[in-house]
Parts: structure tokens; C-alpha cells; sequence
């Protein structure tokens, strides 16, 4: 059988890759603690990076107050370069096109990891979470340094031989901190009106390509991803996604990656409204800038079925954990030896690393499980 996800894709820059999917970003929390990748996290990548078209990596943080994660990889210092170096040749080396995913948590930093145990935001407004501390509202001064550290984490992204950066405005981070009317209350020129919201991540878009422009060349892919909703109220409504999205169509962005737990999932503000909030990206702005779609995909229907109303792009998250070698099984035709779930026996054959095989185990529901192979 002929997969459309097989066909290779061309972005405007020539670039191909060699299929149409893609392993999604996932933190691995292995690297050390100074930011440098492990041999474990290495090899983790290294196995899963034969087949899908490019790997998304784990997102990397650009500033030192911008940890979201213990065993974070770090791109915020140039003593880091050749920990990225080592991290982008074992996946360009099995023949992946590699992306560097690059934010700042923000209010969502765990403060422990931070060098003055203190949060950061748009705005002094918590999370609604248990516990969470209330972050300080950032400079104006503060904020073009950050802005900034997006240019010099993509500046060593480059040197380190990287295909590209993913721009993680997504999954509540800071960058949607400041597209957000819960967390952003500025009345500055950072926020305000969803004109205004959009102030942050733009100048943060800019400074990546004025970087690309100076220091890469035009096969530098650079991606955008945001989560399309959130459920607070105030909240990012659908209808404020769309007009953002509006604008990322006319910047120079290489795809637009929709963050969501299931591609075929509807409003999570709005219960009656049932529509696929990535397809209704696809069909706003599909035409212009090429859509990433992802979330609870697992067979090689799931992502043809997906593809179906033209999205062009299917990143693969935990199934990819699940089944490294994914791609290869389709090229062969063992479609049916595609695992879609995770066994505890699995933990050596998979190579996974130990943090975030912990990670999984003890988060109940995250992955399927089923309890022993031989059962
Ligand atoms: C272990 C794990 C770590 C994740 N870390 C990140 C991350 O670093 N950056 C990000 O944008 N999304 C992250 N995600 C979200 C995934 O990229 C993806 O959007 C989500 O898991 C849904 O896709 P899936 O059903 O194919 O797993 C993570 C997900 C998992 C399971």
C-alpha cells in the first residue's frame, strides 16, 4: 500500500524532507544539570531518528531564568555549542532533519531551577494551579533581553549544525504568557488589545530571522508552534488563534505546529463546538503557511485519516516513544508489527532514559500501557 505521509515535502526554502512526518518536541529530562546532553539522551535520539522526516528536539531554554524542566537541554550559553553539536549530528547522522525547540517557561518554571528561585511573566498573575507562585512582571528592559536570548539560542542553534528552530509559543510558556489575557495585563506596548498581544512573540519571530539572516543561510528552517485555546477566563480564544494566525501567515515562517492533545479535538472552551481546532487552522491559513498537525495519533490510519483535509505535516509524539522504528515498518510493509502502546518490559529494547522512562511510569494515563508483553 502507497502512504501519503511516504511523499517527501518541500518547504519554500527548497528544503526536503524525506516524509511527511515528524517525531514531536518531547522533553526528556536527562540532560545534565548544567544544560549539556547525556550519552543516553543521545543514543534516545539516535534510535529514533532513522526514520521520520525531521526530529523535532526536546525544547531548549535561552535564558538561565527560562528552566521549565529538571535535565533541560540548555542553549543559553556558548559554552553549550558543542553539546548541541553532538545532539544535532546523531540525528542528522541517521538521516533526520534536525530542529531545535527553543522557549522561556516563564511562570511556569519550576522556581527551584532558577537562579533567584523566582518566576517571571508578562504580568504578576499566577498560574491556576495548587501552589503556584506568583510570578514578577518583567522590565521593559528585561523583556529585550529575552527577546534577544531567542536570537542567540537560534545563533547557536546554527553553529551547532542544526536544520533549523522551532519557536515554542506554545503549551502555556512565556511566549504564550504574553499572547494571553490571563497572564498578560499590560497596558504597555506588550499588552492590551490581541493586537498588542501579539507584540512579543513578533518581535521574538524577528529577532530569530534577523539572526538567520545574519549568521545561517536561506535553508534555515524556522517554525512557529501555539496552542490554539486555553481554558481560562480569561483565556486565548479560538477566535483570537485565527486572527494570530492571520498574521504568522505573513511572516517568514517555514510552518505553523498546532499544539493539541488530539488532532480531531473541538473548543476546550466551548463544548458544542466540536470542530478540529488544527483542521480549522489548515482551513484559515493552510493555503499560506504550511500546518503541523499532532495529538493522539498512533496507526498509520490514524495519520493518513488525519491528513485527509489537507493538512500537509503530522508530527508523532509518544508513539514515536512507543515505536522507534515507525517509518521503517511501513516502508517494509510490517504495519502490523507497529507497537501503539508500552509494556514494562519494553524499557531496555526501547532505550529509553532513565528519568523519563520514570517520568512515564509514574504518570498514571500519560501513555497506553499494557502490563507485561507475555501476559
Ligand atoms: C514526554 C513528553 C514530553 C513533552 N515535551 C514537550 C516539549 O518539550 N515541547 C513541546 O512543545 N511539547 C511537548 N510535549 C507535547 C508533545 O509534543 C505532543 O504535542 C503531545 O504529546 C501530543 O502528541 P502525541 O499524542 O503524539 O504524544 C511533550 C509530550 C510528552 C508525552
Amino acid at each position: 500500500m502507497t502512504r501519503k505521509f511516504m511523499d517527501s515535502f518541500t518547504f519554500k526554502n527548497g528544503v526536503t524532507l524525506k516524509n511527511r512526518v515528524l517525531m514531536a518536541p518531547m522533553t526528556n529530562f536527562s540532560s545534565q544539570d548544567n544544560g549539556e546532553v547525556t550519552a543516553e539522551e543521545l543514543e534516545y535520539y539516535r534510535v529514533r531518528s532513522g526514520g521520520v522526516g525531521a526530529v523535532l528536539t526536546a525544547v531548549a531554554n535561552v535564558t538561565d531564568d527560562g528552566k521549565g524542566f529538571h535535565g533541560e537541554i540548555g542553549a543559553h550559553r556558548d559554552d553549550l555549542v558543542p553539546s548541541l553539536k553532538k545532539l544535532a549530528d546523531t540525528i542528522k547522522g541517521e538521516g533526520a532533519k534536525a530542529i531545535l525547540q527553543i522557549f522561556h517557561a516563564g511562570r511556569m518554571s519550576p522556581p527551584e531551577l532558577l537562579p533567584d528561585n523566582q518566576t517571571v511573566s508578562a504580568s504578576a498573575v499566577a498560574p491556576v494551579r495548587e501552589g503556584a507562585m506568583t510570578p514578577r512582571e518583567l522590565t521593559n528592559e528585561e523583556i529585550e533581553q529575552i527577546i534577544k536570548a531567542f536570537g542567540d539560542a537560534t545563533r547557536r542553534a546554527i553553529e551547532a549544525g542544526f536544520d533549523g528552530v522551532e519557536i515554542h509559543g506554545a503549551n502555556t510558556y512565556l511566549i504564550q504568557q504574553f499572547f494571553s489575557p490571563h497572564s498578560n495585563r499590560r497596558d504597555d506596548k506588550w499588552g492590551g488589545s490581541v493586537e498588542k498581544r501579539m507584540t512579543f512573540p513578533l518581535a521574538v519571530i524577528d529577532e530569530v530571522n534577523k539572526t538567520v539572516k545574519e549568521h545561517g543561510s536561506d535553508s534555515f528552517i524556522v517554525g512557529y508552534r501555539l496552542s490554539p485555546e486555553e481554558r481560562e477566563e480569561p483565556g486565548i480564544t479560538t477566535e483570537d488563534t485565527l486572527t494570530f494566525a492571520d498574521r504568522l501567515a505573513q511572516e517568514d515562517l517555514h510552518y505553523l505546529h498546532v499544539s493539541v492533545q488530539d488532532f480531531h479535538q473541538g473548543s476546550m472552551r466551548d463544548e458544542s463546538d466540536t470542530a478540529s481546532r488544527v483542521q480549522l487552522i489548515q482551513d484559515r491559513i493552510g493555503e499560506k503557511l504550511p500546518i503541523i498537525g499532532v495529538g493522539s495519533l498512533h496507526t498509520p490510519d490514524d495519520v493518513e485519516k488525519a491528513m485527509e483535509g489537507g493538512v500537509p505535516l503530522i508530527a508523532l509524539g509518544r508513539e514515536i516513544i512507543v515505536e522507534p522504528d515507525w517509518i521503517q515498518k511501513v516502508e517494509t510493509g510490517r504495519e502490523e508489527e507497529i507497537r501503539t502502546s508500552l509494556s514494562v518490559d519494553d524499557r531496555e529494547t526501547l532505550t529509553v532514559p532513565e528519568p523519563l522512562w520514570q517520568a512515564i511510569v509514574n504518570t498514571k494515563g500519560w501513555f497506553p500501557v499494557k502490563e507485561h508483553q507475555n501476559a
